[in-house]
């Protein structure tokens, strides 16, 4: 069981944190292709460690990542607009490219000024605490006519995160209160090494296996009982000693 207090550390991944910290040593998943389907899509909102963002795809296809709010009079890019190479905002018009350099300022005709200011990204921004989730409400008519198993449409994920309790409140519980069981294994281990990654950063060092020299492209999941004996391996062998053939950041 954990502590208070490592259920405190292991719970707060906001800048500056040790396992904020850590944890933005690796890759992080943000969002899935399909959430913006072609180049100018509609952009969408995400949040990631605490953080909001904007994630957009430009004309030429482009992923990026932007902090939500714009750097001028901060209002949310999610609005924006895709178009022509950049996100726009709404409100005055300024236009960034997926890199946060900004491409137009048409409220500004001072170029030096555009050279200046910078749209953040990837880790840059202060995380807001109470940002708003916009979870669709549970459709509880369709779960009584078995038209729907949890109410939620847009399958797992948004119903993961409702019964997770984010829907405006804060994800933080106190973990002395679990009866953690054999089946709880992995979420056991997984929380010992984020603990120890945070140490290990506190301490000067880096997280272990960031996965440098590693192609993660070929990992498959399974998820099958077998003999205490067996060599678990054997479920995805493809993931066994594969050579590197990329190189992760
Ligand atoms: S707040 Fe975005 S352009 Fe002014």
């Amino acid at each position: 069981m954990l502590s208070a207090e490592e259920n405190d550390r292991l719970c707060r991944v906001g800048p500056g944190s040790p396992v904020g910290e850590a944890l933005r040593r690796y890759w992080v998943p943000a969002f899935q292709l399909g959430d913006l389907p072609e180049p100018d899509a509609p952009p969408i909102h995400v949040r990631v460690l605490g953080q909001d963002f904007v994630a957009v795809r430009d004309t030429s296809g482009r992923y990026g990542l932007l902090d939500e709010l714009c750097c001028h009079r901060n209002a949310s890019l999610v609005y924006g607009r895709a178009e022509d190479g950049g996100l726009r905002c709404l409100y005055h018009g300024w236009k960034y490219d997926l890199d946060g350099r900004i491409l137009e300022m048409p409220n500004c005709a001072d170029d030096r000024l555009r050279a200046r200011f910078r749209q953040g990204d990837g880790w840059t921004n202060d995380p807001t605490e109470t940002r708003r989730y916009r979870l669709p409400a549970q459709d509880r008519r369709a779960m009584a006519v078995r038209a729907s198993y949890a109410g939620f449409r847009g399958g797992n994920r948004p119903q993961d995160a409702a019964v997770q309790g984010v829907n405006g409140r804060t994800s933080r519980f106190s973990r002395a209160n679990e009866n953690l069981v054999p089946a709880d294994a992995a979420v056991i281990r997984f929380r010992r090494l984020l603990l120890e990654a945070a140490r290990a950063v506190e301490h000067g060092g880096e997280p272990p296996a960031r996965g440098e020299g590693f192609d993660f492209s070929g990992v498959r999941a399974a998820a099958e009982v077998v003999d205490d004996r067996a060599p678990w391996q054997d479920l995805v062998p493809g993931n066994a000693g594969r050579t590197a053939t990329a190189t992760a950041p």
